[in-house]
């Protein structure tokens, strides 16, 4: 097994925990951003945009001052929500219709928050070197969405 991949099954296993204490949306979301921005290396950025209406609205995050509000198909995030699935963007500068909150970010990966078939949010992180992410990083953070989606039932059967 890999250094990377130990450190993510720790921190898997760290945000389960946290999710058995507290059955708050927003407590859980701020909580396990900063998680991942201690645990994970060289990250600018970490949070989580949550559906409303027709647009995205920032939720709790690690990092720079973000858009609060992206229109809901724009942007890596908006790519991610519209095709319910996890976008790695190796470098930011060529993706079209990308979105600059933090100048420092050069790769990005998105994970979409997907409940009972709708896409109600999203994980965004960010790094400010080319390339930061591979499919380990998409396998471990699409396996901690889907602990949050799993563990906070009540809080998502009112956004879905
Ligand atoms: N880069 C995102 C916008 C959000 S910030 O990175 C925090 C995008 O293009 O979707």
């Amino acid at each position: 097994m890999t250094p990377k991949i130990k450190s993510y099954q720790n921190l898997v296993a760290l945000v389960d925990a946290l999710l058995d204490s507290e059955g708050d949306l927003i407590a859980n979301l701020a909580n396990v951003s900063a998680l991942l921005f201690e645990h994970i290396d060289k990250l600018n950025w970490v949070g989580f945009y949550l559906k409303k209406g027709d647009d995205l609205v920032l939720g709790p995050f690690q990092g720079k001052v973000a858009c609060s509000r992206i229109p809901l198909y724009k942007g890596v995030c908006g790519k991610a929500m519209q095709d319910q699935q996890v976008i790695n963007v190796p470098n930011v500068l060529d993706f079209p219709g990308h979105i600059v909150c933090d100048h420092a970010s050069r790769s990005e990966i998105v994970i979409p928050m997907v409940v009972n078939g709708h896409a109600i949010g999203v994980l965004d992180v960010d790094a400010p070197i080319f390339a930061r992410f591979d499919d380990v990083d998409a396998q471990y953070l699409s396996e901690i969405v889907d602990l949050i989606i799993k563990k906070l039932p009540d809080a998502f059967n009112q956004e879905a």
